[in-house]
């Protein structure tokens, strides 16, 4: 169907780190670009080894991943900029869409949505230009009208992409999402506005992109953990017969485990890293809530391994 269009996959902190973004790659494909959960600095300034990794040992693998950070202080801004700088990466991404409240209530994330001068003070005073801009953010933080003072600042800035997710940080992920105002926001901004939310079937996409002909990116996140070949459909790129793609799904899976089980310390460790995974998984199967009921009652990695053997026992979803 549509093969110029950019997909990219949505940063979902503990799901899409770099372990399961490189599974996905050599695995699955059809993903033009990736994002990393956002890193944040800690009271102390420094960057917890979890965040570090996200950025450092995947550097040599991937030239389209983009380190995303959350930022609300001139010297924050700059730590990140430099520390992606000396990386070797091109692009960074800035969050101001995060909606939790130890995030927003320090004037990060979303926090800064209803302070637009001082979002135009970091643009002028922290950001170098060393690295290309991208900008992911919601509606505001309350009001979905907080966007447009916002978008009067960003228009001054040469920022390479603006990646909206149209709801407000008080929705955090479920409500409606407000496409009348994005189109608003389309309009107002003149250039281009990716857009991100609740793409979760190819036909969401037809709908979008019916209403939206000029779009040319897309951010997906939980619809492409429910369903690692939408971006493939989308495109319209060959999707593997079942038994074949159950194979891979399987190798998919065994690789995300057996990177994790490298990396975690211990059993508990793995099987609390790897039940929040199938709570999307376990969407691939026809009998999705038997799957992800044996997952989540699980207790071991061998009673682990039986739950897993049972889903790749079942029939795939179209
Ligand atoms: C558990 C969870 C963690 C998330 N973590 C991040 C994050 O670290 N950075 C970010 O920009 N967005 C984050 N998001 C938001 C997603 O990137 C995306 O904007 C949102 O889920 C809407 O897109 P979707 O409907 O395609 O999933 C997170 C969402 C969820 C549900």
């Amino acid at each position: 169907m549509e093969d110029n269009i950019k997909i990219s996959l949505a940063p979902i902190q503990g799901y899409t780190d770099w372990i399961y973004r490189r599974a996905f790659q050599e695995y699955i494909g059809g993903v033009d670009e990736f994002y990393t959960p956002f890193l944040v600095l800690q009271n102390d300034g420094t960057i917890r080894k979890s965040h570090q990794r996200e950025v450092e040992p995947y550097i040599e693998k991937s030239i389209n991943l983009v380190p995303q950070f959350v930022a609300g202080t001139i010297s924050e801004f700059k730590y990140f900029e430099d520390y992606f700088s000396e990386l070797g990466y091109v692009k960074m991404n800035w969050n101001l869409g995060c909606p939790y409240p130890m995030i927003t209530k320090r004037g990060r994330g979303s926090g800064l949505l209803p302070y637009p001068e001082k979002i135009r003070d970091l643009l002028d005073n922290a950001y170098s230009s060393k690295l290309a801009l991208s900008i992911k953010l919601r509606l505001g933080l309350i009001d979905p009208k907080e966007i447009f003072s916002v978008l009067d600042v960003l228009k001054d800035f040469n920022l390479d992409d603006l990646i909206l997710h149209p709801r407000t940080a008080k929705q955090m992920y479920k409500g409606d999402i407000d496409r009348n105002i994005y189109e608003q926001c389309v309009n107002s901004y003149k250039k281009e506005i990716a857009y991100n939310g609740d793409i979760a079937f190819e036909d969401d996409y037809k709908e979008l992109i019916l209403r939206f002909p000029n779009l040319s990116h897309v951010m997906i996140g939980r619809g492409i953990l429910n369903d690692l070949y939408l971006p493939k459909k989308i495109k319209g790129l060959d999707i593997p017969p079942e038994e074949e793609r159950k194979q891979i799904l399987k190798q998919f899976h065994q690789k995300v485990f057996t990177d994790n089980c490298g990396l975690l310390n211990g059993e508990a460790q793995v099987l609390h890293k790897m039940k929040p995974f199938w709570e999307h998984f376990s969407n691939h199967f026809q009998m999705e809530r038997k799957v992800y009921k044996l997952i989540k009652k699980s207790v071991g990695i061998n009673k682990y391994e039986k739950a897993v053997d049972f889903a790749f026992q079942q029939n795939l979803k179209d």
